[in-house]
C-alpha cells in the first residue's frame, strides 16, 4: 500500500497518540519499535521518530540505524527523536537547568514550511529533562520558547525536521496543523485514508486473498467481531460461517436479540445454545480463575464441534484490533519487544489447522466504530459497552447456578436499560452488576427478609487499564435501587461501587 507513515517508537507514552493524529488527517500510519523496524522501510513515504523516557546520553541509548531513512525519506523527530538527531548529527544535548514539563509558548518563529500557519504565541506541550544546546551540522533554527532555544529546527538540503515539543497531545494547540504541514505539504502525502476507502480496499483485498474459500468466525456480540464479520460478509457473502455461542452467561435476552440483529444484517450466522453445557461444567466451582478456564475450554469444545460441521473450512477470522498487536517497546527491561497476546478466540486446538484472517488488525477501536458506521451498522452494536468473555460468571461471586444467573440478568437489565433511558449509557465506558455472596437482613411489608445483595458498577476509562467510578446522579441511583428491590425477587439490598482501578479492578473477580 502506498501513502503511509512509519512511526518509530522509542517507548514514549504518547506514541499511540501520534499514530492516531496522523490517521485523523486521513493518512495511514504504522507504529513499529525502533529496535525492530519493518523490512520494507522504503515503502513508507514519511517517518516520525517518537519521544522516549530514555536519554540520548544514557548507556542504554536507543540507537537505530537511520541510513535508509535520513536524507532519503521525509523525517520528523519529536522530543527524544529531535534530541537523537541532534546528538548523533554533531550537535550537543545536555541536561537542562530546569526540567521542562507542560505548557510553553512559541516566542520566536523563523518563517518556514513546517510551522506554516502557526504564529508566535502558539501553545506547545513540553515533556523533557534534556535539552538541545547545539544544533547538528547544517541545521537552521525554526522556533524557540522562553526556555527552549531550539524548539524546532531543520537540516538543510534534506526533508529532515525536528521539534522538542509534542504535536500529538491535545495541549499543543496547533499540533495537527504542524503534522499536516509535515505530512501533506512537505512529504506530499494524500489524505485518502477514510473509513469508506478502508472498507473498499479491505473488501477487495479479502476477496482476492480468500477467493472461494470458506471462513469461520466466532461472533461475540461485541463491536470488533461484528465489524469484522460485516467486512468479510461484503467480501465473500455466504462463504463466511459465523458461529454465535450462548454460554448461558450473557445479558438478559442478549442471545436472541443479537442473533436476530445479525440475521437482519444478512450474515450467515448459526446460533448455538450451549447454556446447559456451560452451567453443568461450572456447577460447584467458585474459584474465579478456574471458572474462567472452564468457560474457555468449553467454548473451544463447542466452537470446535461447530466448525467441524463446516466442511472444507480453510480460515479462521478474528476481530483482533491494533492495540492488541502493536509491539510495545520495553525501555526498562532492555531492548526486548514483546507482543501482547490476543484475547479473542485464543488457544484454538492445533489440529484445526486453519489459517487466520484479521481484517481489523491495523485499526484502533474508534476507527473500528467509524468503519462499522460507514457500512451502516446499527448504533446498538457499534456503541456497545465492553463485556467480558466469561460474561456474568465473573460477576456472580462464588459458585454459579441457573437461579443466580437469572437474578443477575434481571438486575443488570434494569441497570443498563435505566442508563439508556436516562441518556447516561454513552457517557459510561462500561457498566454492570455483581451478585455478591452475602445475604443481608431487610424488611419488606411486615416481614423480615434475608436475601441477596447486588453491587452496581459504572466506570469511565479509555482502554480498561485504568478506570474511575462514574458520578451517576443520585436520582438515577435512587430509582434504579428501588426498581431492583421491588422487581427482582431474592434481592433486598443494592450498593454502588466507588472504587477506582487501580487499586481495585473493574470486575470483582
Ligand atoms: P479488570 O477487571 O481486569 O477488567 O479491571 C478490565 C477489562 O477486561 C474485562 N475482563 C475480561 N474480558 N475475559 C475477557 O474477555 C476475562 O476473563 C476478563 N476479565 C476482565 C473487563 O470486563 C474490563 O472491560
Amino acid at each position: 500500500m502506498q501513502n503511509k507513515v512509519l512511526i518509530l517508537d522509542f517507548g514514549s507514552q504518547f506514541t499511540q497518540l501520534i499514530g492516531r493524529r496522523v490517521r485523523e488527517l486521513n493518512i495511514y500510519s504504522e507504529i513499529h519499535p525502533y529496535n525492530n523496524p519493518p523490512k520494507d522501510i522504503s515503502s513508507f513515504n514519511a517517518v516520525i521518530l517518537s519521544g522516549s523516557p530514555l536519554s540520548v546520553r544514557g548507556n542504554d541509548v536507543a540507537h537505530p540505524e537511520l541510513s535508509e531513512i535520513k536524507g532519503k525519506i521525509p523525517l520528523l523527530g519529536v522530543c527524544y527523536g529531535a534530541q537523537y538527531l541532534a546528538h548523533f548529527g554533531g550537535g550537543n544535548v545536555s541536561p537542562s537547568n530546569t526540567r521542562e514539563y507542560g505548557r510553553a509558548n512559541l516566542t520566536y518563529i523563523n518563517e518556514n514550511e513546517l510551522l506554516n500557519k502557526i504564529t508566535v504565541g502558539a501553545q506547545v506541550w513540553m515533556s523533557h529533562s534534556d535539552t538541545i544546546k547545539e544544533l547538528p551540522d547544517n541545521s537552521v533554527k525554526l522556533a524557540s520558547t522562553d526556555d527552549v532555544e531550539f524548539a524546532a529546527y531543520k537540516i538543510e538540503g534534506e526533508q529532515t525536521y525536528a521539534i522538542q515539543f509534542h504535536p500529538e497531545v491535545y495541549h499543543t494547540t496547533d499540533g495537527k496543523q504542524l503534522l499536516e504541514n509535515f505530512l501533506v505539504h512537505i512529504a506530499g502525502l494524500e489524505q485518502t485514508w477514510t473509513p469508506d476507502s478502508f472498507v473498499d480496499t479491505t473488501v477487495a483485498d479479502l476477496k482476492e486473498k480468500l477467493g472461494d474459500d470458506r471462513v469461520i468466525l466466532g461472533l461475540s456480540g461485541g463491536v470488533d467481531s461484528s465489524v469484522a464479520a460485516m467486512l468479510l460478509h461484503r467480501a465473500i457473502g455466504k462463504n463466511l460461517y459465523c458461529i454465535f455461542v450462548n454460554n448461558g452467561l450473557l445479558r438478559k435476552n442478549e442471545f436472541s436479540e443479537v442473533l436476530e440483529q445479525y440475521e437482519g444484517m444478512g450474515l450467515n450466522v448459526k446460533g448455538v445454545d450451549a447454556s446447559a453445557r456451560f452451567l453443568d461444567e461450572l456447577a460447584g466451582e467458585s474459584d474465579p480463575e478456574k471458572k474462567r478456564k472452564i468457560i474457555g475450554r468449553v467454548f473451544i469444545e463447542v466452537f470446535d464441534d461447530e466448525s467441524h460441521l463446516v466442511e472444507n473450512a480453510k480460515w479462521l477470522a478474528q476481530g483482533t484490533i491494533y492495540p492488541d498487536v502493536i509491539e510495545s517497546v520495553s525501555v526498562t527491561g532492555g531492548p526486548s519487544a514483546t507482543i501482547k497476546s490476543h484475547h479473542n478466540v485464543g488457544g484454538l486446538p492445533d489440529y484445526m489447522k486453519l489459517k487466520v484472517v484479521e481484517p481489523l488488525k491495523m485499526l484502533f477501536k474508534d476507527e473500528v466504530r467509524r468503519v462499522g458506521a460507514s457500512m451502516h451498522m446499527a448504533k446498538s452494536i457499534l456503541g456497545r459497552h465492553p463485556f467480558p468473555g466469561p460474561g456474568l460468571a465473573i460477576r456472580i461471586l462464588g459458585d454459579i447456578t441457573a437461579d443466580k444467573v437469572k437474578i443477575l440478568q434481571e438486575v443488570d437489565a434494569i441497570f443498563i436499560n435505566g442508563l439508556k433511558e436516562w441518556g447516561l449509557y454513552d457517557k459510561v465506558w462500561q457498566a454492570g452488576a455483581m451478585l455478591l455472596p452475602v445475604n443481608s437482613v431487610g424488611v419488606m411489608g411486615d416481614e423480615r427478609t434475608y436475601e441477596k445483595c447486588v453491587a452496581l458498577r459504572a466506570v469511565e476509562s479509555t482502554d480498561g487499564m485504568t478506570a474511575d467510578w462514574v458520578n451517576l446522579p443520585y436520582e438515577f441511583l435512587q430509582k434504579t435501587s428501588n426498581d431492583i428491590i421491588n422487581k427482582v425477587k431474592g434481592v433486598n439490598r443494592v450498593v454502588y461501587d466507588i472504587s477506582s482501578k487501580p487499586p481495585a479492578t473493574i470486575e470483582w473477580e
